[in-house]
C-alpha cells in the first residue's frame, strides 16, 4: 500500500513515497527544478532521479500537466511540445525501471483532496482548481474525479483563461492580490454559472496564502483551500500509482 507519487509542474518535479491507505507522505518530498524547454528524454531522467533518491523499486504514479489518455500524454501547454502523444507511462517506466501510471496533475490533486483532504466525506459536486504555472481543473462527485481542461476556457481575446488568472501571471506581472483576486473572481463566477458546484477547492502553491485572495472571490459555492496545499498532486499521483503495473 505504498506508491511513489511524482508531480510534474512547470518549474519543478517533486515526489515522495506515500501510504496510499492514509494519504500520508512517508518522507519529505524531493524537488528537482526544471525549465519548460526540458525535452521528454531529459524529463524522464528527472523522474528516474526522484525514484533513485528514495531507492524506489515499487509502483510510481506521475501527475502530468496535460490531457491524459491511458498511458499517453495528449497535450503539453506549459512543457515541451515533444511530450504531445508520448507514451508517458512507457517513457517514465523505462527510465525508472518501475511500473508507472499517469494521471492529469489537477485530477491527482482532486483525488487526494476528495479522499483525504478538504473534500473528505463530501459526495456533492465539487470543483477543484489548481493555481500555478497554468490552471488545472477537475470535477468530483460521489468519489469519482473527472479531469477537465478549463484552464483553456476561452477568455480575453480568445486566449485561454490560464493566461490571465494563473498565479504565475500574478508573479510575472506583479499584480496585487486585489487585481489578481478580481480576475480570479470573474473566472470562478463563469465556471460556477456553467457547472454549479456546491464546493470549490483551490490548490497549488498560492493556496497557502488563501487568506489574501479568497475575500475577493464572491462565489455561491463554499470556497475552501486544499488541505494538502501544494502536496495534493504528489498524494493523488501516488493513489494512481497504486494502480500501475
Ligand atoms: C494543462 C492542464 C493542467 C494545468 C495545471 C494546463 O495548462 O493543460 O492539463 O492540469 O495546466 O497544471
Amino acid at each position: 500500500m505504498k506508491a511513489l507519487g511524482i508531480d510534474i509542474g512547470g518549474s519543478a518535479m517533486k515526489g515522495a513515497p506515500v501510504d496510499t491507505r492514509t494519504g500520508r507522505l512517508l518522507a519529505p518530498p524531493h524537488r528537482i527544478p526544471i525549465h519548460r524547454g526540458l525535452p521528454p528524454k531529459d524529463g524522464a531522467k528527472v523522474v528516474a532521479a526522484i525514484a533513485e533518491h528514495f531507492s524506489w523499486s515499487g509502483p510510481i504514479g506521475v501527475g502530468f500537466p496535460g490531457a491524459i489518455e491511458g498511458g499517453h500524454i495528449r497535450t503539453s501547454a506549459n512543457l515541451h511540445s515533444g511530450f504531445v502523444d508520448a507514451d508517458g507511462a512507457r517513457l517514465f517506466g523505462r527510465a525508472s525501471g518501475c511500473p508507472v501510471a499517469l494521471i492529469n496533475d489537477a485530477a491527482a490533486a482532486g483525488r487526494a483532496e476528495m479522499k483525504f483532504g478538504a473534500g473528505r466525506g463530501f459526495n456533492g459536486k465539487t470543483l477543484l482548481l489548481t493555481l500555478g504555472t497554468g490552471v488545472g481543473t477537475c470535477l468530483a462527485q460521489d468519489g469519482v474525479v473527472i479531469p477537465l481542461e478549463l484552464g483553456h476556457f476561452p477568455w480575453k481575446n480568445g486566449e485561454g483563461a490560464e493566461k490571465h488568472v494563473a498565479s504565475s501571471v500574478k508573479d510575472r506581472d506583479g499584480l496585487s492580490w486585489k487585481v489578481w483576486g478580481g480576475r480570479l473572481n470573474a473566472y470562478v463566477l463563469e465556471l460556477e454559472r456553467l457547472l454549479w458546484p456546491e464546493r470549490i477547492i483551490m490548490g497549488g502553491g498560492v493556496s497557502t496564502e488563501h487568506a489574501r485572495f479568497f475575500r475577493f472571490i464572491r462565489c455561491r459555492a463554499r470556497l475552501m483551500p486544499a488541505r494538502f496545499r501544494n502536496e495534493a498532486g504528489i498524494v493523488g499521483a501516488a493513489l494512481r500509482g497504486a494502480q500501475a503495473g
